[in-house]
């Protein structure tokens, strides 16, 4: 028997018979970063065409989102001083606390905020926790993370998202989140996190960079697959209630093992190095920019993924909304 795969491929029609993965508008997440000041928008070095916000100009940017069926947003922070302990991270008016107030008010259940928990956007030496000597010390750095937790809640965030991969986080901030009413508020967490230099971009972004050292000590290592089954598992039966994984295309055949493995929503995110790529060698002539941002988006989805955080959210909407994808 010979298989006639061009029987269905020769129109749109058929081809769209044929189709195994769909997604939608609603499975996107579009990152955005937050600073202090007025009217600000500052371009980011490494990611043309993204920037840094104050809060007064973000109604703009999220109506433009909103407009092309993006309403789900992954908030991430520059406080205006960093410490030792990222005393910003938990800060009542701290600025994710503060945008997260302010878009709540204005756009109320219209829009979803995820909130990036993690602290090395806040300390002076750019780790994702408290440090003992040069290393950062995970038990000293569980209640910091669950205080984060609270008062991310507490601002209105709908979602919290710890991405510092200490071990036992969730557990202790869905205690916390428990203890302090917010029984209802949803943890997504960064379970499978690889110690990725696809990351370089959005440390210039978020000015994170660690001050010595790197993240190899607390985030997975790129040879690795089984080991992210564990992480997953391990943040599950500590509560959490969505897995990122993360980066994305360079770690697929994660996602697709992890989709065989569990039952809860699965997001890819899709990072700044990955973006940085695109618009580079768009900006060459080298790619075709939009047909390259498509497929991307179809192969996350197609891996096994359930949800996307992307920086090209609002190309992906606009590619789903005039039919070239789905
Ligand atoms: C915070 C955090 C990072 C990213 C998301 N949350 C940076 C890091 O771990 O160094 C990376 C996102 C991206 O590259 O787009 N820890």
């Amino acid at each position: 028997m010979i298989y006639h795969g061009r029987r269905l491929r020769r129109n749109e029609l058929l081809r769209e018979l044929k189709r195994e993965s769909r997604f939608s508008k609603d499975d996107l997440i579009y990152p955005i970063f937050i600073e202090f000041g007025q009217k600000k928008k500052l371009p980011i070095g490494a990611m043309p065409g993204q920037y840094r916000y104050s809060i007064d100009l973000l109604p703009e940017l999220i109506e433009q989102k909103m407009e092309a069926g993006v309403k789900k947003f992954l908030l991430f922070g520059i406080p205006e001083k960093k410490d030792e302990l990222g005393s910003g991270a938990y800060a009542e008016d701290g600025i994710i606390q503060s945008a997260a107030r302010a878009l709540k008010a204005r756009y109320g259940s219209e829009i979803l905020l995820i909130s990036d928990l993690c602290m090395c956007e806040y300390t002076s030496h750019g780790h994702c926790g408290i440090l003992s000597g040069a290393e950062v010390d995970n038990a000293k750095t569980l209640p910091y993370l669950a205080e984060i937790a609270l008062s991310q809640a507490a601002a209105g965030c709908d979602i919290v998202a710890p991405s510092d991969m200490m071990d036992a986080r969730v557990k202790i901030i869905r205690e916390k989140l428990d203890a302090s009413g917010f029984k209802h508020i949803p943890i997504m967490s960064y379970a499978v996190k690889y110690a990725s230099v696809f990351y370089g971009p959005f440390r210039e972004a978020a000015d994170s960079a660690p001050q010595f050292g790197d993240r190899k000590a607390y985030q997975m290592d790129p040879h690795n697959r089984r080991e992210a089954i564990l992480e997953a598992q391990s943040d599950l039966a500590e509560g959490a209630d969505i897995l990122i994984i993360k980066p994305a295309l360079s770690y697929l055949d994660v996602v697709r093992e992890l989709a065989a493995q569990v039952n809860v929503p699965l997001c890819c995110y899709s990072v700044s190095g990955e973006y940085a790529m695109v618009e580079a060698a768009a900006a060459k002539g080298y790619i075709d920019r939009e047909r390259m941002i498509e497929e991307i988006a179809v192969s996350c989805f197609r891996a096994g993924a359930n949800l996307l955080i992307s920086y090209h959210a609002e190309e992906i909407a606009a590619a789903i909304s005039a039919g070239r994808i789905s």
